[in-house]
């Protein structure tokens, strides 16, 4: 398809399986030009373009969101490929949960280095050409634990809770630009991230859910759907919290 005034332009980093690939199939499927990255094999991001019908809309590109060096090309790809970035979505993250007294300190790095680190890099390298355009949409994948914390995961609460932080300095820096920085803060979804939980864990975690049900992941997609639309146009800093109830 040819690309037309509207076709918004996003990226979404982690895009080729769970939360990251539920926001690509929904963002495509509103219209946009989509690239995604993955960082490990390439046979799930090239799935998920064959079942998007091997658009030309959609493209993956494999990049480490960790390495400033990745960022710096990938955001010099799409820029070049599509002429512009609308929408950045801030999704890859790792969890390396344990508790304090046995997390060592690269359990601490890699998270740290990956959920933190890995979107402020994003979110420096696209924010040159959004502030070119003078427009743009910045959406973050924090989670719940990143507000309510959760016995297990210092790093992985830290490092999203950094994100809360992250995001409401950046809306603030940005906004002059008209670039909107939102977060959205999942409880539980069912992806390979969760998987590792045993069968009491997630019969506990979904009894203290109001709703009493994890995620699906296309609820959060539709979440990110919403802060990329044009009805979001009015808001940003902000943190919503997907999670059926989970945090109240
Ligand atoms: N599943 C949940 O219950 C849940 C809850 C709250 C928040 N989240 C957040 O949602 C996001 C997506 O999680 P998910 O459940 O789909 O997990 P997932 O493990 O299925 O997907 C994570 C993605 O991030 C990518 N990734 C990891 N490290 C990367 C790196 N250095 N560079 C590039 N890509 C990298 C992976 O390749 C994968 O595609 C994460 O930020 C996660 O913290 C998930």
């Amino acid at each position: 398809m040819a690309e037309t005034a509207t076709e918004k332009v996003v990226l979404v980093t982690g895009g080729s399986r769970g939360i990251g690939a539920s926001i690509v199939r929904r963002l495509a499927a509103d219209g946009a030009r989509v690239f995604f990255t993955y960082n490990a094999s390439a046979d799930r991001a090239n799935a998920l373009i064959s079942e998007l019908g091997g658009a030309a809309r959609v493209e993956a590109v494999k990049a480490d969101i960790s390495k400033a060096e990745d960022v710096e090309a990938l955001i010099k790809h799409v820029s070049e490929a599509a002429g512009r970035i609308d929408v950045l979505v801030n999704n890859a993250g790792i969890t390396r949960d344990t508790l304090l007294m046995r997390m060592s300190e690269e359990d601490w790095d890699a998270v740290l280095t990956t959920n933190l680190k890995g979107a402020f890099l994003m979110c420096k390298a696209v924010s040159r050409p959004m502030m070119r355009q003078r427009s743009g949409r910045i959406i973050n994948i924090g989670s719940i634990v990143g507000l309510a914390g959760n016995a297990g995961q210092v790093n992985y609460s830290a490092s999203k809770a950094g994100l809360v932080g992250l995001t409401k300095s950046l809306a603030k820096e940005l906004a002059s630009r008209n670039i909107l920085v939102n977060c959205i803060a999942p409880g539980y979804v069912q992806t390979d991230m969760t998987d590792k939980l045993g069968e009491k864990q997630i019969a506990d975690l979904t009894n203290s859910i109001p709703l009493r049900r994890s995620a699906q992941a296309e609820e959060i997609a539709g979440v990110v759907a919403f802060f990329a639309s044009d009805d979001a146009s009015y808001l940003t800093g902000q943190v919503l919290n997907a999670d059926g109830g989970l945090a109240l």
